[in-house]
C-alpha cells in the first residue's frame, strides 16, 4: 500500500535524510565490498545473473554491477518490484549507466505470487536490500525466503541487507525526521485509500506515530486518530471508528541481531558465509549460499 507513485517517490526522498542512516549505511558496505561480493558469488564463472527482490530505483544495484563488469562479467540483472514506476526508474538509469548489462524487469508481488525464474546456466546472485525483510513478520519472513530459495540451485548467492538493533532514540529519529517525510509516506496511505477504495479518510485529522516495540525488536509506524471519528471505507464494506488516539499500525520494521539472522537463514535453506558491518554495528550485509540439501 505503500508504494503508489507518489509513496514511491516520498521513500526516495526518505533515504536521502540525514536521520535515516539505513541506506547511505548499507550503501557503504556495498561500495567496500562489492568486488568480494561479486567475485564469491561468481567464482570462476565469466557470467552471473543478479535478481532482486524489491529492487526500487535500483540506486544501489549499480555499485554491484559497476564491480561485476570491471571483473569482465558478463550480466543479466532481473529486478522485482510491485510498482511499475520503481522498474521504469531502475530500467532507464541502468541502460545509461551499464549499456552492456541485459535488463529483465518484472512486476510482481512477490509476496503474493513467489518469484519465477527460468533455469540459468551459471550462478545467480539474489538480492534483498533495504533491510525489506525486516517489514514482514518472522513467518512471513522465512515463507518469502524459502519461496526464494526454491528458485536457487545450490550453492548459488544470497546477499541480505538488514538493519540491527540499536539506541532507541536512533530508531525512532530514523522513522520520525524532522522535515516530516516519513509522516508524508506513513498519510499518504489514506489518500490512496480515498482513491482507490472510496473512503474518505480526513488527512489531517491523523498524526504520524512511530514506537520502539522491544518485545518484538521492531519499530512500528501508526496513524494515529487525533479525534473520536469515523470512516467509511465502501469498497471495502468497512466502517471504521476509531476513538481519539487509537491507531492504525500501518508498518513494522524489524531490527536484527547475529542470532536472530542465523536462524532466520538456517531455517530457510541458506548457509551463511560471511557477513559485514559498519564500524557502529548498525546496518549488516550477510552473503549465504543456498544449501545442497533443501
Ligand atoms: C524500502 S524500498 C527498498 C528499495 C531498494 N531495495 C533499496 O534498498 O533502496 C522497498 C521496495 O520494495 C517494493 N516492494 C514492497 N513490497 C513488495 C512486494 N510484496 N513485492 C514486490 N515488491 C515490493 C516497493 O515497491 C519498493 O520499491
Amino acid at each position: 500500500m505503500f508504494y503508489d507513485d507518489a509513496g514511491f517517490r516520498l521513500f526516495e526522498r526518505i533515504t536521502t535524510l540525514p536521520e535515516y542512516y539505513p541506506c547511505r549505511t548499507e550503501r557503504q558496505l556495498l561500495e567496500e565490498h562489492a568486488e568480494n561480493i561479486v567475485m564469491s558469488a561468481c567464482g570462476s564463472a565469466r557470467r552471473l545473473r543478479i535478481v532482486e527482490l524489491g529492487a526500487g530505483s535500483a540506486c544501489k544495484t549499480h555499485i554491484l554491477l559497476a564491480a561485476a563488469l570491471r571483473q569482465g562479467i558478463e550480466v543479466i540483472y532481473m529486478p522485482l518490484d510491485v510498482s511499475a514506476d520503481a522498474l521504469e526508474t531502475a530500467c532507464e538509469s541502468i541502460a545509461e549507466a551499464f549499456p552492456p548489462v541485459r535488463v529483465l524487469p518484472q512486476v510482481v508481488n512477490y509476496v503474493s505470487a513467489p518469484p519465477q525464474l527460468s533455469p540459468f546456466i551459471g550462478p545467480t546472485l539474489a538480492l534483498y536490500l533495504g533491510s525489506s525483510i525486516g517489514n514482514f513478520k518472522p513467518c512471513e519472513s522465512r515463507t518469502i525466503l524459502r519461496n526464494l530459495g526454491t528458485q536457487l540451485k545450490a550453492d548459488d548467492s544470497f546477499l541480505l541487507g538488514t538493519d540491527l538493533v540499536k539506541e532507541e532514540s536512533t530508531l525512532i529519529a530514523a522513522y520520525d525526521d524532522s522535515q516530516g517525510v516519513t509522516a508524508a509516506f506513513n498519510l499518504n496511505i489514506l489518500m490512496r485509500l480515498n482513491r482507490e477504495l472510496g473512503s474518505n479518510f480526513d488527512v489531517n485529522a491523523f498524526r504520524h506515530s512511530v514506537r520502539w516495540n522491544a518485545d518484538e525488536s521492531r519499530i512500528e509506524m501508526h496513524l494515529q486518530s487525533i479525534r473520536r471519528q469515523v470512516v467509511e471505507i465502501p469498497l471495502a464494506e468497512l466502517e471504521l471508528h476509531l476513538d481519539k488516539d487509537e491507531t492504525i499500525h500501518t508498518e513494522n520494521s524489524y531490527k536484527f541481531d547475529d542470532d536472530a539472522l542465523r536462524t532466520l537463514l538456517s531455517q530457510t535453506s541458506f548457509r551463511w558465509e560471511l557477513m559485514w558491518k559498519d564500524p557502529q554495528q548498525w546496518y549488516a550485509l550477510t552473503l549465504s549460499r543456498k544449501a545442497a540439501y533443501a
